[in-house]
């Protein structure tokens, strides 16, 4: 093996560089030494969207997109959706390892200890309209916790920063089910401490008036799974938000809504809401060969949902967890009529050579939607749902940004290609 360098030549001087290579990248500010002239400003990368720009160095996700692989600080997605639950993965996550026993009990003890919210955040609540959508009351609830706990701004102390981990990752299933429970001018139901992360969510989202609600298990273990799945998924827009915003020392209540509002986006955590609006309006087997046409001709202004990745050119690996789930779901549930839609889909696109060629495989919204609504989750809380354990994720991200030297407040340059400098022009002299 050679040098681990980068020989380049500027033809436009005839000058040679050599940048050295690391985990193979090289530093965009190696480029900046290759310059025209002395006060030339040197030469930067053009990555709009970041397609192949890495912004930090990470030791959490790690996703090999072309084998279909997802892996939490190691651990296979496999594994951990069939042995672990969201908790414990969320504590691995959060902290690197698996938490041995007494760890466990202490990082459980903590996150059911605070899933209260003040009551004034239920005013907060009150005054959205009946309608709202659930993701804007929690992206609004979640920012005014920042009101709340303003402690939560000494983010260098590490103490401070793992109490507010445990606030946010024990209120977001409360702002959640609140936030439904005001769309559908419901009394909300407190936080019990009797049941598991999901299962105490499931009861706040979903009791009615009997004294004890009782979670089925399955779909309490379906939950669990579906939360190990959206737990991190390394840096996507709303973990690039999360940093992004975070990187300017803002408090974490402020940043995690800055990542909801990321997640709140139709190519983003909202195509599980899209996946299911496009299922219905399909609404037959028999119309899916049109949709597809209409897909195909329509230029990408037509997508069909809950296809294709920025990372994935292969199944994603949570579909398939998903996929397998949804039957012992729809077992308790009864099937969700749309599976079948769903299912001729997939089989229509996947022998398609329009996406076959762009390897546009299911990715995690295509099957999720379809196990929520079955459940009884309205379309309008799939970003939610999606939301929740994804603060885990964010979290994490955010303190290993902050504790990483290389890191400074987030600022890209650009390629101005506007207007060079002009003077004022008085309205009656304007053409
Ligand atoms: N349906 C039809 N065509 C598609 C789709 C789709 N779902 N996704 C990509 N394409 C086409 C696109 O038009 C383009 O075609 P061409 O080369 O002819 O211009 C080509 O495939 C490459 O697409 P791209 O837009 O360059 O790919 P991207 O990496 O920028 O986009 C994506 C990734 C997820 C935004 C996109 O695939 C998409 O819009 N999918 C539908 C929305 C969706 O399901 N999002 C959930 C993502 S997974 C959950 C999460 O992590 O947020």
């Amino acid at each position: 093996m050679g040098k681990d360098s980068l020989s380049i030549t500027d033809n436009r001087t005839g000058k040679s560089y050599e940048v050295p290579v690391e985990n193979g990248t090289i530093k965009a500010l190696d480029l900046r030494k290759i310059k025209l002239t002395d006060d030339d400003f040197g030469l930067m990368t053009y990555d709009p969207a970041f397609t192949n720009t890495a912004a930090c160095k990470s030791r959490i996700t790690f996703i090999d997109g072309d084998r279909g692989v997802l892996n939490y600080r190691g651990y296979p997605i496999e594994q951990l959706a069939e042995r672990s639950n969201y908790l414990e993965t969320a504590y691995l996550i959060l902290n690197g390892e698996l938490p041995a026993k007494a760890q466990y009990e202490d990082w459980i003890r903590e996150t059911t200890h605070h899933t209260i919210v003040h009551e004034n955040i239920k005013e907060l609540m009150a005054a959205f309209r009946y309608d709202a959508h659930p993701m804007g009351i929690l992206m609004s609830t979640v920012a005014a916790l920042s009101t709340f706990y303003p402690d939560a701004k000494h983010i260098h102390d590490a103490e401070n920063r793992q109490r507010q981990v445990v606030r946010l990752i024990a209120k977001m299933p409360t702002l959640a089910a609140f936030a439904y429970r005001h769309s559908v001018g419901m009394p909300y139901a407190y936080p019990d401490n009797d049941f598991s992360y999901c299962g105490n969510f499931l009861q706040m989202m979903f009791k009615m008036t009997e004294l004890k609600y009782r979670v089925h298990p399955i779909l309490e273990r379906a939950l669990e799974v579906l939360f190990i799945l959206h737990a991190d998924h390394e840096q996507n827009c709303s973990t690039s938000a999360m940093r992004g915003v975070a990187s300017s020392e803002v408090d974490p209540y402020s940043a995690t809504a800055a990542a909801i509002a990321a997640l709140y986006g139709p190519l983003h955590g909202g195509a599980n809401e899209m996946v299911l609006r496009m299922l219905h309006e399909i609404g037959s087997k028999d119309h899916i060969p049109q949709f597809i046409k209409d897909v195909k001709e329509s230029g990408g202004e037509v997508r069909l949902m809950g296809f294709g990745h920025r990372v994935y050119k292969n199944y994603d690996p949570r579909a398939k967890i998903i996929k397998i789930m949804a039957d012992q779901v729809f077992e308790v549930t009864g099937r969700n009529p749309l599976l079948d839609i769903a299912l001729e889909l997939e089989r229509i696109a996947l022998s398609d050579e329009y996406f076959v060629k762009r390897k546009l495989y299911p990715n995690v919204d295509f099957y999720s939607g379809l196990i929520y609504q079955a459940m009884g989750f309205p379309v309008d809380m799939f970003p939610v749902l999606f939301a929740i354990p994804r603060v885990s994720g964010w979290l994490a991200q955010w303190a290993e940004m902050l504790q990483d030297k290389e890191q400074k407040i987030a600022r890209p340059r650009q390629v101005y290609l506007g207007q060079p400098r002009r003077d004022y022009v008085p309205f009656d002299a304007r053409g």
